[in-house]
C-alpha cells in the first residue's frame, strides 16, 4: 500500500518536528515547512534526510500557494494536513502593541486559516486537517490575550469547516496542548527565570509530575491523521497532563 502523506507546517522545531519523526518511523511519508532555512536544513539533518522540507512563511499567502504548488509536484494529493507554524509573545494586555498584535494574528490564524484552504484542492477523500490551537482557548494566563484570541479564531473556524468541507471526505479536529516544552518558550520574550519558573509550576502542579515534551503529542497527531478516527469531526484532545481538570 502506498505510504500516507502528511504535511506538517513549523515542523522544523518543537511539537512539529517531534511529529514528524513519529510519523517517520511509523512509516509515513512526512513534508515539513518553516521560516528559517538554518533550522530547516538542521531538522532535515536529524530526520536523515527522510522528510522533505520547503521553506514557506505561513503569514505570507504567496508563499502557501507556492508550497501548495510543491507538494502537488511532488505528491499529487495528500492524506492529512497539520496545521502547526504558530508564535507566542509573551504581553500583558495593556502593552501589547499593535506589531505584535498583527505578527501573532497573520501567523497563528490567518496564516493557519489560508494555509487550511489552499489545501483542500490536494486534500484526499478522506483526508484529516489538524489544528494546533491550545489551552489557552477555555483556560484564562495573563500576558497571552493577543495569541489566546489567533487560537480561538482558528478553533472557532473548525466546526464550520467540518460542515463545509464534509463532500470532500474531509475532517478537521484540533489538539489542545498544555505548556509543553519547545523553543517557543525561548522565542517568546519571556526572561529565563520566568521560562523556568513556568517549567517548574507545570511540573510540579501537574497530575503526571512533570511538563509535556513535544513527542508526547505525536501519538495523538497519528492517531488524527490515521484511519483509526475516520468518524471524528471538530473533536478537541486535550494534551497537559490533567493540568486544566
Ligand atoms: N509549546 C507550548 O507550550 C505550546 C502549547 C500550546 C500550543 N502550542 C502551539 O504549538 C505550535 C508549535 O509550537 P512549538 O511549541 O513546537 O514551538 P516552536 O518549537 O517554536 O515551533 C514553531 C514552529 O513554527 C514555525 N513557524 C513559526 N512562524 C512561522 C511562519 N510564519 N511560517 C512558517 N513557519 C513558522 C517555526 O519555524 P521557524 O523556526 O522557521 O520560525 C517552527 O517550526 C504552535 O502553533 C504553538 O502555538 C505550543
Amino acid at each position: 500500500m502506498d505510504k500516507k502523506v502528511i504535511v506538517i507546517t513549523g515542523g522544523t522545531t518543537g511539537i512539529g518536528f517531534a511529529c514528524a519523526e513519529h510519523l517517520l518511523v511509523k512509516g509515513y511519508e512526512v513534508v515539513i515547512t518553516g521560516r528559517s532555512e538554518k533550522n530547516l536544513t538542521e531538522a532535515l539533518e536529524k530526520l536523515n534526510h527522510k522528510a522533505t522540507g520547503f521553506l514557506s512563511d505561513t503569514s505570507k499567502l504567496s508563499d502557501i500557494d507556492e508550497l501548495v504548488n510543491l507538494v502537488k509536484e511532488k505528491y499529487t494529493k495528500i492524506d492529512g494536513l497539520f496545521v502547526n507554524a504558530g508564535i507566542f509573545k509573551s504581553s500583558s494586555f495593556e502593552a501589547t502593541t499593535e506589531e505584535v498584535f498583527d505578527e501573532t494574528m497573520n501567523i497563528n490564524f490567518k496564516g493557519a486559516f489560508f494555509t487550511t484552504q489552499k489545501f483542500v484542492p490536494i486534500l484526499k477523500n478522506p483526508s484529516s486537517v489538524v489544528l494546533n490551537t491550545s489551552i489557552v482557548v477555555f483556560k484564562a494566563f495573563a500576558g497571552t490575550s493577543i495569541y489566546t484570541a489567533s487560537k480561538a479564531a482558528i478553533e472557532s473556524v473548525a466546526k464550520v469547516l467540518n460542515l463545509e468541507l464534509a463532500t470532500k471526505g474531509i475532517r478537521v479536529n484540533i489538539i489542545s496542548p498544555g505548556v509543553t516544552e519547545s523553543p517557543i518558550q525561548q522565542k517568546s520574550g519571556m526572561s529565563n527565570e520566568a521560562i523556568q519558573n513556568l517549567l517548574d509550576h507545570f511540573s510540579s502542579t501537574s497530575p503526571i509530575g512533570r511538563i509535556v515534551k513535544p513527542k508526547d503529542i505525536a501519538p495523538i497527531l497519528e492517531f488524527l491523521v490515521s484511519d483509526n478516527s475516520l468518524v471524528l469531526r471538530n473533536e478537541k484532545i486535550v494534551v497537559d497532563g490533567g493540568t486544566t481538570m
